[in-house]
């Protein structure tokens, strides 16, 4: 496992999108995943920026989605997919090639699950992993005490998910209890993986996670044993390394 450390936001979002695009002009039928959050809207905009410029050939690249709140879906401010769709899938004026997404309104979550964890296995794995950290370590909604071996599953949210999440709803406590996620087992069998974090909010979380035991009471401590495991963080994130 890696540690790259960047001076400040932009840095880590350009820095993690250029390796993200090397990754994909090797392998040019790439499954790729990327987060929701605050963390990596800077990263996002460079990777459709570059498709964009046609500094990077996508039409062959597919996309599968990491997370979301179950109880939303695409059409709700806030969600994953609402993130995705403005900042990623909106934006690109390029044609890619597929893309799962996870529908949080779904009556059938279980079939859902089985889809994605179908898509996954059946595009040979997830070629590139890029994720958030959680305040609590989780990669996803992967949250502490998270199963290492579970692939694509429904998880209860922490208490700690459910005292940040109003960030991303304007400020209101939606009456959300549980996440659907990608598990660790799938962004464990990804080729690449990339853990991007910023601000000294992060820091205490991303030195555990680095530094203390690999413990699913941390789940992104997983990461050091993943053998292209790689955390890119800004000087705060990485204050307390
Ligand atoms: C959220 C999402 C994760 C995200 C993480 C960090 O709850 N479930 O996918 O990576 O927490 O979010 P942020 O980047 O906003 O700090």
């Amino acid at each position: 496992m890696q540690t790259i450390i960047c001076k400040d936001y932009e840095e880590m979002s350009l820095r993690t999108a250029a390796m993200v695009a090397d990754i994909i002009r090797r392998t040019l039928d790439a499954l790729i995943s990327f987060p929701g959050g605050d963390t990596p809207l800077g990263m996002v905009r460079e990777f459709v920026r570059m498709v964009n410029e046609g500094e990077l050939d996508i039409s062959r690249a597919k996309f599968v989605m990491l997370d979301e709140w179950v109880g939303l879906n695409v059409a709700d401010e806030g969600s994953c997919a609402y993130f995705l769709k403005t900042n990623l899938f909106g934006a690109l004026q390029h044609p890619f090639a597929d893309v799962f997404q996870f529908d949080g309104k779904t009556g059938d979550v279980g079939a859902m699950l089985r889809a994605h964890d179908a898509f996954i296995t059946r595009n040979g794995g997830l070629t590139v992993s890029v994720l958030g950290i959680g305040m609590n370590g989780h990669l996803g909604f992967n949250e502490d005490g998270v199963d290492f071996s579970m692939r694509s599953h429904m998880t209860l949210l922490s208490d700690t998910t459910k005292r940040v999440m109003g960030k991303y709803f304007g400020g209101r406590d939606l009456p959300l209890t549980h996440g659907v996620t990608q598990g660790v087992a799938q962004i464990m069998e990804a080729k690449h993986v990339f853990v991007i974090a910023n601000g000294e909010k992060k820091a205490d979380i991303v030195a555990r996670a680095i530094n203390g035991p690999v413990d699913n009471a941390v789940p992104a401590s997983v990461i050091q044993n993943h053998p292209n495991g790689c955390f890119v963080l800004d000087e705060g994130a990485a204050a307390k390394l």
